[in-house]
């Protein structure tokens, strides 16, 4: 199969925008050639992961100037993932200053391209949010998994260099997740428990995975089940909350860049449950949360709320819990600098602050330069634990989100 250009796209390649798109078109040309597309489709948005200088290094953040340099300018709305500090408030977090340096000169790369520099996991809460059925290119796994089940739009998880190229041309390969094929589910699984906290939902992320792991790779599941509403006390448990650290969950311990839920995301009501059917029962739910710690409470050092960013309705949470109250622990609560900017306005920031908690906007706990600086972190997001133990080797400890905060104000 051949991939065919459209005029634009031929001048793109022959270079007359200039170097960067030319480089972006080769990289999409290529892609497109491994993947069998048969041509390029316009995407509505970006977003690009790959933003820590922490992950590029010197390597990484040449090839952005160089991009820069070479006159790439985006073409249509692209974000940035969480970067390896709070671009304003740095020190506080103790980032060091070398390392804010070359954090800022990635940033200024990317902001010189027009990329929009907001670097948050959630793009979807501060104004990057695609249409049910838009093509876009993103990379953050767990938006990713978001925007494709949640919101039905049609991205692949895209590398760093493939979303920038996605973002100074705005095109990428049909292939993978773009085409409708390729995202009917091939397995039914069904939920027996109900699920009440955003904690459930966590931990039902690495308990699919551990269902699945034996399974063959790139199976879409067909969600059943799980969604009492009697039972989480509420009108529906599948809250915008619980939804986003789903999708983290299960894109950090399935893979998954797509799911389909009966009744709850839109395109399940296109497909029949598949024949082949697995389980997830109250015990494996209750199993995959214990796996998740391995610290006791009074290990705990540091303590992070934010894993995918934090929603202002989290953060006017965390405003009301901690209204008068004093943390004993260094707490950082992660979000974009849009949401950020709300709770300015509503207050929440002055009383979160006064307790002695920290907001680490534009960051989070995973993609921060911290390893080594604590023992053991207490969350309540299964992703944040799968690489605070990989990654940054500190225990872990799963907890609500209350739950969370409470120990937040016990002495060490
Ligand atoms: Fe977002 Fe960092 Fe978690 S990028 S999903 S807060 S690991």
């Amino acid at each position: 199969m051949t991939l065919q250009l459209t005029p634009y796209e031929q001048s793109l390649l022959a270079g007359d925008q200039g170097r960067a798109a030319q480089k972006a078109l080769q990289i999409l040309v290529a892609l497109g050639t491994i993947y069998n597309a048969e041509r390029l489709l316009p995407v509505a948005s970006v977003q690009i992961a790959g933003v820590s200088y922490d992950n590029l290094g010197e390597a990484g953040l040449q090839w952005l100037s160089e991009m820069a340099d070479g006159g790439g300018q985006a073409q249509t709305l692209a974000t940035l993932n969480p970067a390896g500090m709070d671009i304003q408030n740095w020190p506080a977090l103790g980032i060091s200053p070398a390392f804010a340096a070359n954090q800022q000169r990635v940033i200024d790369a990317f902001t010189r391209m027009g990329v929009v520099a907001a670097c948050t996991c959630t793009p979807y809460l501060i104004g990057n949010l695609p249409r049910y059925g838009e093509h876009i290119a993103w990379a953050e796994s767990s938006a990713v998994c978001y925007a494709n089940s949640v919101i039905g739009a049609r991205t692949n998880r895209e590398g760093g260099p493939s979303a920038l190229a996605a973002a100074l041309t705005a095109r990428t390969p049909a292939y993978g997740l773009h085409l409708e094929p390729n995202r009917r589910p091939s397995v039914t699984i069904v939920i027996e428990p109900s699920l009440g906290s955003a904690l459930d939902f966590t931990a039902l992320g690495k308990a699919i995975g551990q269902k699945l792991e034996s399974a063959a790779p790139g199976l879409i599941p067909y969600l059943r089940g799980g969604l009492d509403p009697a039972e989480a006390g509420a009108a529906s448990p599948a809250s915008l909350e619980a939804l986003k650290s789903f999708c983290a969950s299960v894109a950090t311990y399935a893979g998954l860049p797509l799911f389909h839920w009966e009744g709850l995301t839109p395109e399940a009501a296109l497909y029949a449950p598949p024949a082949d059917v697995l389980r997830v029962t109250a015990d494996d739910l209750r199993l995959a949360r214990a796996a998740l710690s391995d610290a006791r409470p009074d290990e705990i050092d540091f303590v992070s709320l934010g894993c995918p960013h934090l929603s202002i309705q989290e953060i006017a949470r965390a405003a009301q819990l901690l209204r008068g109250k004093r943390v004993r622990k260094e707490f950082w609560l992660t979000t974009a600098r849009p949401t950020k900017h709300i709770a300015d306005q509503m207050g929440y920031t002055a009383i979160i602050e006064a307790s002695g908690a920290k907001f680490a906007v534009d960051t989070c706990c995973v993609v921060a330069p911290i390893q080594g600086r604590f023992a053991a972190l207490a969350t309540d997001s299964a992703k944040a634990c799968y690489y605070a133990s990989s990654k940054n080797k500190f225990k872990t400890l799963l907890l609500t989100f209350d739950e969370v905060i409470q120990l937040a104000q016990e002495t060490p």
